[in-house]
């Protein structure tokens, strides 16, 4: 027998780069990141510094506060070296040290959100103009059966469903009604957080929202919103693998194809 008969002869895997996530797409959502992060955080500094209790609200659920007082203003270990941050206040007379403070900090929550607000508001209106003008919005945009299978997304991610629902492109239906309701959610958030900052000059966005208590609710709840999205989002990828996370970074995605005897003699022939 031949030694050197190509039946013989383990075939190697064959992988194609494929393109995946444009560069505009990248951009915009890595971002978007630190910017709604930011915009989060300084949100809770306002939302903790507006309270009718002296300094800082806690936050309550049925009137129970959720968080003990050590989480708004934890006390530095006694190993704590000097020169790593704090944050001082003078307790008794006397100055205590703490490890942070969410305590007392309405000036610094207000301009970090209303200088990031920018940042939100300018790439969010180009990543929404660029899906539009590119026709990527096809990607992301539901379909009428996205709603029964993103249903089945979940159950099969539950493991629950064997078989892999079907999907057009590169997301998934369950994404496809993320993604778009992500979209949807900052639209409100930009609309409701204008209502409650300029409520005497955009007073009729602000009726039109069921008025200021109304409109500070809504920007509220769409926050929280935005934080559930991130954790389902970020267990998803995690979940999906390197290899998505890596190709929304780079662009592209490796992909193995099937070896058959025709493709190997037509790349020999190459
Ligand atoms: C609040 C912050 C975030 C928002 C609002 C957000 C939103 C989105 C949206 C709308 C898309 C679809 C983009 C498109 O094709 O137009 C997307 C995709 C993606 N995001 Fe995020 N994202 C956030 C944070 C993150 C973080 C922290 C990670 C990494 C851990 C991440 C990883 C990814 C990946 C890998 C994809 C591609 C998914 C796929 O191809 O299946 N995102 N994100």
């Amino acid at each position: 027998m031949d030694p050197h008969s190509s039946s013989d002869l383990a075939q190697p895997d064959l992988y194609v780069v494929k393109k995946k996530h444009p560069l505009a797409i990248r951009w915009f959502h890595w971002i978007n990141f630190p910017v709604i992060f930011t915009m989060v955080w300084s949100g809770l500094l306002i939302f903790w510094a507006n309270s009718s209790r002296p300094g800082y609200a806690r936050v309550t659920l049925f009137g129970h506060p959720v968080f003990p007082k050590s989480f708004y203003q934890p006390s530095v270990p006694s190993w704590w070296p000097k020169w790593l941050p704090h944050d001082t206040e003078t307790v008794n007379n006397q100055p205590k040290l703490f490890l942070y403070s969410l305590k007392y900090r309405l000036a610094e929550g207000m301009y970090w959100h209303f200088f990031f607000f920018w940042f939100f508001a300018i790439n969010g209106l180009l990543y929404i103009s660029y899906l539009i003008l590119s026709g990527e919005w096809r990607k992301i945009v539901p379909q009428k059966k996205s709603l029964a299978l993103s249903i089945k997304v979940v159950l099969h991610d539950l493991r629950i469903l064997k078989k892999e629902p079907e999907k057009d492109g590169i997301y998934n239906h369950a994404q496809r009604l993320a993604y778009t309701g992500i979209i949807l959610i900052g639209i409100l958030m930009i609309i409701s957080g204008v209502a409650i900052y300029k409520p005497t000059q955009a007073s009729w966005l602000t009726a039109l929202l069921g008025g200021y208590v109304m409109a500070k609710w809504i920007h509220f709840w769409a926050t929280m919103l935005i934080c559930a999205f991130f954790v389902v989002h970020v267990f998803q990828v995690i979940k999906t693998g390197w290899a998505n996370f890596r190709s929304m970074i780079t662009g592209h995605d490796i992909e193995k194809v099937a070896v058959t005897s025709n493709s190997r003699e037509s790349e020999g022939a190459a």
